[in-house]
């Protein structure tokens, strides 16, 4: 069977860019018909200037997300990386296989780490390193398959290439895993920017739609999206990157195909308000669910606690083989 493994940061709300790009998929394919392993990948959050207690927050409303959207911990498994020892312990091993030229080159670590130093702060090791545990949280399971948006690609590259060198190295240890994409939406855009991404960490910003979000907030946002200074509805990335991001998103919601939707649209305005209530009906049971499910979160902890634990034995074994064959004594 099909080894799947993906994860979201709980650097913020998530986004409808989280749920079209990745979050979607694993709840109505990939949890049935493979074995799957989702995580909140906690560590990955410390990579930046951070609080604490939001991480904690963030964690567990990530947690709670990815069940309200429809994961079902009796086909998959949902857990908190930093639960399982194993990502760390491998991490350490891939970090004396990659190197310092692959991982400067990564476009993440070039935008953030720019960011980062322009708002006069510093920029920590692991933003640097992130991509490394990336590859470990993969590897860890011997993944075949990476349900991510478009962002991740260069990261899942970069897997790869650190899967096979390893491999060459010290001895067929690691499945070397291939990323898979959404056929539309792969790279939701910013509603106000519609020339970057989407992101997680643009909090209460009129151009990200997260998914607890009210229905009239939603509305808004679509409405004021930035579009472009023509008239015609036409599906094309480059030269109408505002209309093309709200077909897209709407192609998503209904599952049609964007240059199809182009055709049937007379104005921008028709084209944002049907968007809108689209979204507003795809987000409605999530944030039903999230609800309900919100009040109880001892059974949030025991799912996490129960994940972690299968998570654990599925990591182990792989783990354990690459610290003998790299070279390190058996404890
Ligand atoms: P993160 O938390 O930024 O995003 C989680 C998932 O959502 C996708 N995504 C998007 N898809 C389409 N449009 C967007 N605007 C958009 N924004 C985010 C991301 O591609 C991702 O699939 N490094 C990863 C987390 C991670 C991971 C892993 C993923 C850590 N270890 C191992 C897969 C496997 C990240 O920062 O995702």
């Amino acid at each position: 069977m099909t080894r799947i493994f993906s994860g979201i940061k709980p650097t913020g709300h998530l986004t409808l860019g989280n749920y079209l790009g990745a979050l979607r998929r694993w709840v109505g394919v990939d949890q049935h018909q493979s074995d799957a392993l989702f995580s909140i990948v906690d560590l990955h959050a410390l990579t930046v200037e951070h609080d604490p207690a939001r991480v904690r927050r963030l964690s567990r409303q990530s947690a709670t997300l990815m069940l309200a959207a429809g994961l079902d911990p009796q086909l998959c498994t949902v857990f908190v990386q930093s639960h399982v020892d194993e990502h760390a312990r491998l991490s350490y091993l891939l970090e004396c296989t990659a190197t310092d030229g692959e991982l400067r080159r990564m476009i993440q670590y070039k935008e953030k780490g720019t960011r980062a130093r322009a708002a006069g702060q510093s920029v920590r090791l692991s933003l640097l390193t992130y991509p490394v545990l990336m590859a470990a949280d993969i590897l860890a399971y011997r993944t075949d398959e990476v349900p991510v948006g478009d962002d991740q690609t260069q990261h899942v590259e970069l897997t790869r290439d650190l899967a096979v060198r390893f491999n060459q190295r010290y001895g067929h240890t690691f499945t070397v895993p291939r990323a898979t994409h959404p056929p539309v939406a792969a790279r939701v855009m910013n509603l106000q920017d519609p020339t970057s991404k989407m992101g997680k960490s643009d909090e209460s910003g009129p151009g990200t739609v997260h998914l607890l979000d009210e229905a009239d907030v939603v509305r808004k946002k679509i409405m004021r999206a930035v579009t472009d200074s023509g008239r015609e509805v036409e599906y094309d990335r480059v030269t109408r990157p505002g209309i093309a991001n709200l077909l897209e998103i709407l192609a998503a919601c209904e599952g049609g195909n964007p240059k199809d939707l182009a055709g049937v649209y007379e104005s921008y305005g028709a084209l944002k308000k049907d968007t809108a209530e689209a979204v507003v009906e795809l987000l409605r049971p999530i944030r039903e669910r999230h609800a309900e499910l919100a009040a109880d979160p001892g059974h949030i902890d025991s799912v996490l606690r129960k994940g972690a634990e299968r998570a654990r034995e599925m990591a182990r074994p792989t783990v354990d083989a690459a610290y003998r064959a790299i070279g390190l004594l058996p404890a």
